[in-house]
């Protein structure tokens, strides 16, 4: 079962100071997991304010149905569809602050029975959303060797045995189904016979077939490219990622040089920290952060996490 607040949410104090909480306000919990990061968000909303939380887990939607406050509205949903929600409630362009902590909560990891972590002998589902889609044991079940390949390769940086590890993976399931978290284990097992220093030999795999399964890259790259339209002037967007493949879309995806930067006034041009241009509105970057010591040392799982702070902006024509 999942409850409330039982994840350990990353940064809380940090969530809060660069939030920026305005009285009557427009927030955003894209990721709402068990509650954490709205819980305290809502400690500090005004009366009128309000918190609008999605998830894509049903489970993680039935405790948001906990909270029983005024200012507070739930969706099962992704957040790649937040414009279109705003949209629909003439509310696009009026929202203060957005926080979205990517990854998967600790409810998903040690209740969801949903293959997420090697340290269960579980179905290998991995759907956040397991009301749309297929499980990851029907997709390895279907998949060509070059497709599992593909995967491991770019979702996991995974290359030295990931095509032999493809190869067993598609003619074992010509025969059998490899079903559960444990039989994929053995097969990674069986090529990787020398232990990484740093992390379970299996990691990587597990992280790549989860981020394929829920389309993990694509929804943070439609987030960004919607966030301008989404937020109100000066309105913030924090971000929390957790592995470098999120990260590093975070790190580009509003950097100038990627943009045809023509219709910018000079005295921009020279400022990195960049941009999105629609109508002369863009997003700068305030600050990037990681946990502190003492964080990580509470919660060791905190240790990878990374927090980027946005904020909208107009461009002054001078
Ligand atoms: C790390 S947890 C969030 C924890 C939360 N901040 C807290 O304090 O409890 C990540 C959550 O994001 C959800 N999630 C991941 N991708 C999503 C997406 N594209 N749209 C909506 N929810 C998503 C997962 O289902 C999971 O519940």
């Amino acid at each position: 079962m999942y409850t409330l607040n039982s994840h350990n949410s990353i940064m809380k104090n940090e969530v809060i100071k660069y939030l920026n909480i305005i009285n009557n306000g427009i927030y955003i919990d894209g990721t709402f997991g068990s509650g954490g990061h709205s819980l305290i968000i809502l400690e500090k909303l005004s009366t009128n304010s309000k918190l609008f939380v999605f998830d894509k887990d049903i489970n993680s939607i039935n405790i948001a149905k906990l909270i029983k406050d005024s200012r507070f509205f739930y969706k099962h949903s992704s957040f790649t569809e937040i414009k279109n929600f705003l949209n629909k409630k003439k509310l696009l362009g009026k929202v203060n602050g957005i926080i979205i902590d990517l990854g998967i909560s600790k409810d998903q990891i040690f209740n969801s029975k949903r293959g997420f972590t090697f340290l269960k002998n579980e179905i290998l589902d991995m759907r956040m959303d397991n009301t749309i889609g297929i499980p990851a044991f029907l997709w390895l079940k279907k998949a060509s060797i070059k497709d599992i390949n593909k995967v491991f390769n770019k979702f996991g940086e995974e290359y030295k045995y990931s095509k032999q590890i493809s190869e067993y993976i598609y003619n074992y399931n010509k025969h059998n189904t490899i079903k559960y978290t444990f039989e994929l284990i053995k097969i990674i097992n069986l090529f990787h016979k020398k232990k990484y220093k740093r992390i379970n030999n299996v990691t990587k795999y597990f992280q790549a077939i989860r981020i394929f399964i829920n389309n993990e890259l694509y929804n943070i790259k439609k987030l960004l490219s919607d966030i301008v339209d989404i937020l109100d002037i000066n309105g913030r967007l924090i971000i929390i990622s957790f592995n470098s493949l999120e990260t590093k879309i975070i790190k580009n995806f509003f950097n100038i040089k990627n943009y045809n930067i023509n219709n910018i006034p000079l005295h921009y041009k020279d400022k990195r920290n960049f941009i999105n241009i629609k109508n002369n509105l863009y997003m700068k970057k305030i600050i990037k952060l990681k946990p502190n010591k003492e964080e990580i040392i509470k919660n060791k799982s905190s240790r990878s996490a990374i927090m980027t702070i946005f904020e909208k902006k107009m461009i002054l024509l001078k």
